[in-house]
């Protein structure tokens, strides 16, 4: 993978391998002005309206800029109810990249969740994964199904830096096959990279492990790719193995050996929709009636036709090694000083974005306060920078109520690809180093509403005193006028 190095070594930064010529301008309100955004918003980033965001780390979901091909390609989707061209052009670059002969389309990721659940997943059945996802456990769940995390125990340390943390523990994958009896686990799902965890990818061998595992005991691998051009660049730039193979011949040699693969082409293709694609028609058989009845016809499935397009170019694209470097060297960058001003944050940089460790930050702050909650919104008062919750708000209650608190409390600057320019990630990294400064000003949360399913997505919260006030005072203290 070719790197630019700078002539001097101090000034080595992360260079884009691309220009900008479509922009949007930016607002920041007043310190006064978000402190009162969060009340209104429930104190959930999720609910701040993006006219009131100066910098959208929530995710890198449907955000990413997309490549001028991209766009181009939109332009020419041919739109049809049924038939569509584009729905053939988009299936031959699938073929072309996954090796698949078979695909559904779905209007985005969680819809392939849905249906994978639907129509694999019985009461009691045990679904193994590496960690979980919000959206795939509550499909799953809902089926009266049960997830089973597996990932290795190295994966759960923050603080280890170790190439390949997302990996499985193929001798516990073994062991609850055993126990349960592979007639009750539908399907093995191998979320590369895991996002919960802080993005740390899974190796290609460890993947292909996973894959004759089971092919062994006949139980279906499902490959769930939305992160996995992050993934990639991990495996090309850490896995000796794959330092001489290309992303084309990576990306085949995991494809050939699962069963199943869908993803999100929020975020793989830089698109929109979703798709589910495998070798085996009577697996793609039992599901395609869902299409329909869940998504949209067979040549269409709920997506827009330029989304498709589009997704069709940003596949293709996602082979190029100087497209898919873009986002993991900027998250390195951002970790990297992060880390050295003390911050705790997730190590070793992974993909998807930044993530701190609330535990560690707000070492003060229990659980039951919701320590990840908090920072999120100390920091949308800090700069007007909106991360995401990736901690106990993000878990759903035990079955009898009581909270099931996360096993990590992160809080995730997600790194939409090619929209942020350095000096915003500089910034980004100045306003949580005084946050880090002030961090005995920060209190936890509270719910004032608390939905039952996604908690995380629309609930509301409060404050449990005047912390955030006494937050913004400190602000105007330090920095006088500025916004
Ligand atoms: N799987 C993974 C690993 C994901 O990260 C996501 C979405 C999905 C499935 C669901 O896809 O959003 O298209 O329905 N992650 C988003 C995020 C929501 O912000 O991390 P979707």
């Amino acid at each position: 993978m070719s790197v630019v190095k700078f002539y001097k070594e101090e000034h080595q930064v992360p260079l884009e391998m691309h220009k900008v010529r479509v922009v949007q301008k930016l607002f920041l309100p007043s310190v006064e002005e978000r402190v009162e955004k969060l009340r209104q918003a429930g104190n959930n980033t999720f609910l701040l309206q993006n006219k009131d965001v100066f910098m959208d780390m929530l995710t890198d979901s449907g955000v990413n800029a997309m490549s001028d091909n991209q766009i181009a390609a939109s332009m020419q989707a041919d739109d049809s109810y049924a038939g569509s061209e584009t729905f053939n052009r988009l299936s031959r670059v699938i073929e072309q990249v996954f090796g698949t002969k078979f695909f559904l389309p779905a209007h985005q990721g969680r819809a392939c969740e849905n249906i994978l659940a639907e129509t694999f997943v019985k009461e009691g059945d045990v679904v193994p994964m590496n960690f979980h996802f919000t959206t795939t456990k509550a499909h799953i769940t809902r089926k009266g199904g049960r997830v089973e995390e597996l990932i290795i125990a190295e994966g759960l340390d923050p603080n280890l830096d170790l190439p390949f943390k997302g990996n499985f523990d193929i001798a516990r994958l073994r062991a609850l096959i055993e126990e349960v009896g592979p007639e009750h686990v539908p399907f093995v799902r191998i979320e590369a990279g895991t996002n919960l965890i802080g993005g740390q990818p899974l190796s290609m061998q460890n993947m292909l492990e996973v894959a004759a595992v089971c092919k062994e005991y006949g139980v279906m691998s499902v490959l769930d790719a939305s992160l996995l051009q992050d993934n990639l660049y991990f495996i090309k730039t850490r896995e000796a193995a794959a330092k001489d193979m290309t992303i084309a011949e990576i990306i085949r040699k995991i494809s050939d050996e699962m069963d199943l693969i869908y993803f999100s082409s929020r975020k793989l293709g830089f698109a929109r929709g979703g798709a589910i694609v495998s070798n085996n028609e009577e697996l793609i058989l039992k599901m395609k009636a869902f299409i329909p009845l869940y998504e949209g016809f067979l040549t269409y499935g709920g997506m827009e036709v330029r989304a498709m397009e589009a997704m069709a170019v940003g596949l293709l694209e996602t082979l190029d090694e100087e497209i898919i470097n873009q986002g993991p060297i900027f998250i390195e960058y951002l970790v990297k000083e992060l880390s050295e001003y003390g911050v705790p944050m997730v190590k070793p940089a992974g993909g998807l974005g930044a993530h701190i460790n609330a535990s560690e930050f707000l070492p003060n702050i229990p659980h039951e306060q919701y320590p990840a909650g908090a920072l999120a919104t100390a920091l949308y008062i800090a700069g007007g920078i909106r991360g995401m919750e990736r901690g106990s708000l993000s878990e759903q209650r035990n079955p009898d109520g009581s909270e099931n608190y996360a096993e990590l409390e992160l809080v995730r600057l997600a790194c939409p690809r090619r929209v942020f320019t350095l000096s915003q990630v500089k910034y980004c990294a100045d306003r949580v180093k005084w946050l880090f400064d002030n961090r005995h000003l920060i209190g936890g949360l509270k719910w004032v509403e608390e939905p039952a399913v996604l908690r995380f997505f629309f609930g509301k919260l409060q404050p449990l005193s005047d912390w955030q006030e006494q937050l913004a005072a400190k602000f105007r203290e330090d920095f006088g006028d500025s916004l």
